[in-house]
């Protein structure tokens, strides 16, 4: 999805030449980011880490999730938003998700129990979640929120950013993702207490060159710092994502408006005028209509990708929970009473919709003709399929 070009090249060769590569005291690019970034969201406080997994994992921790405590995250994300969850102590229960792609309100109500304490709503390719319902389910469960905007990097939900709507927010900027440095990410929050005990996940030793900054005591915790080539790399990236943002929404507009009677159903977006655009998805009534449209259009399929689908999580079957029998929450003993059995069919509506639903990525670079072009192949493709069983 990301735009590279010169100012990246410059930005990182800057700091380079300036052999400033480390961001406490030394350089200023990361610490930049953070400010921007946060300004960006509406938020108090961001930090920058080595990835959307650390940014999770500083996030669930840092709202003081840990053993005897369930967090429930959709049947439909990369396996990350899960495993961070364990890898705080905690257990994941995988809730349904709905025909938006992204996980099912009503299914977060009904998993909600007496041992869950967070859910983490993935705005899963660039598809908003419905944060309205969500925090309104949350408030009356008492659940923390934590949003996993590692795929809507940019994108804002009913005017408010993705990833600041929730008690905590995380992003990935990994190769994949709107903005991009590589590998790397942010955590995000309004609040002070788990602003300080987020940057002890990241960096158990910052305390050292940036001091407590508040009542936190440090803990030891595992270092994800982000690199000032990153912060640098992220500043240029930054300067692009409106734009991007505002070409990503426009072609999915366009492309929505043009095949809206082809009588294909595209996925139920919760804030079109709002999200980042990066997906156009349409669900097929058969998963034989969705395999062809998909070879026709040469897309891919929701259910298909080989890695983002609970079916596909291997190590949650297998109780895999940790690197050691000791250190693995599903044999802690205040994980003792809650729910972690897994099966593949457990979120049968889930595996429906997402193997009939096809995604066809946006792109800021393509022109209007090659959008013309993908309009064209759709239309063709709605057609050949309409005999398809
Ligand atoms: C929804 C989601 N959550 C979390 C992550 C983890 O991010 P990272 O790969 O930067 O650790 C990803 C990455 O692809 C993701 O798509």
């Amino acid at each position: 999805m990301y735009q590279i070009g010169q100012p990246e090249i410059d930005a990182v060769t800057d700091v380079i030449r300036s052999k400033k590569l480390f961001r406490y005291d030394i350089g200023d690019r990361c610490s930049t980011f953070e400010k921007r970034w946060a300004k960006y969201l509406d938020v108090q406080f961001a930090h920058l880490c080595s990835s959307g997994t650390s940014a999770l994992t500083a996030a669930i921790s840092a709202l003081r999730i840990g053993p005897g405590d369930e967090v429930i995250v959709p049947a439909h994300t990369y396996m990350a938003s899960a495993v961070a969850v364990l890898a705080a102590g905690a257990i994941p229960v995988v809730a349904e998700i709905d025909d938006t792609i992204t996980i099912d309100p009503d299914s977060v109500d009904d998993l909600a129990g007496p041992r869950t304490r967070a859910v983490i709503p993935v705005h899963m390719w660039g598809q908003d979640c419905d944060m309205g319902r969500l925090m309104k389910i949350a408030r009356k469960r008492k659940l923390l929120v934590i949003e996993d905007a590692c795929q809507a990097v940019g994108g804002f939900y009913e005017g408010r950013a993705c990833g600041s709507i929730g008690h905590a927010g995380a992003f990935s900027f990994n190769y994949f993702k709107n903005m991009t440095c590589g590998e790397g990410g942010a955590v995000v929050t309004n609040d002070p207490l788990v602003s300080q005990r987020a940057r002890c996940m990241i960096d158990c030793c910052g305390f050292y060159w940036t001091g407590r900054g508040g009542d936190t005591v440090p803990f030891i915790a595992s270092g994800s710092r982000a690199s000032e080539l990153e912060g640098a790399m992220l500043n240029a990236q930054l300067d692009r994502l409106p734009g991007m943002i505002r070409a990503m929404r426009k072609q999915k507009k366009r492309i929505l408006r043009a095949t809206a009677r082809t009588g294909l159903v595209p996925a139920r977006a919760n804030s079109l005028d709002w999200e980042c655009g990066s997906h156009v998805m349409f669900t097929l009534p058969t998963v034989g209509q969705a395999q062809a449209f998909a070879k026709l259009v040469g897309c891919g399929i929701c259910g298909n990708t080989g890695r983002h689908t609970y079916t596909e999580w291997d190590q949650f079957y297998s109780h895999e929970g940790g690197p050691h029998p000791a250190m693995n929450p599903f044999n802690f003993r205040e994980n003792r009473a809650c729910r972690k059995r897994y099966s593949k069919d457990m979120c049968k509506r889930s595996l429906d919709i997402l193997n009939r639903t096809v995604m066809i990525g946006n792109h800021p670079d393509r022109s209007e003709a090659d959008t013309a072009a993908l309009i064209a192949k759709i239309k063709a493709a709605a057609v050949a399929v309409s005999g398809v069983a």
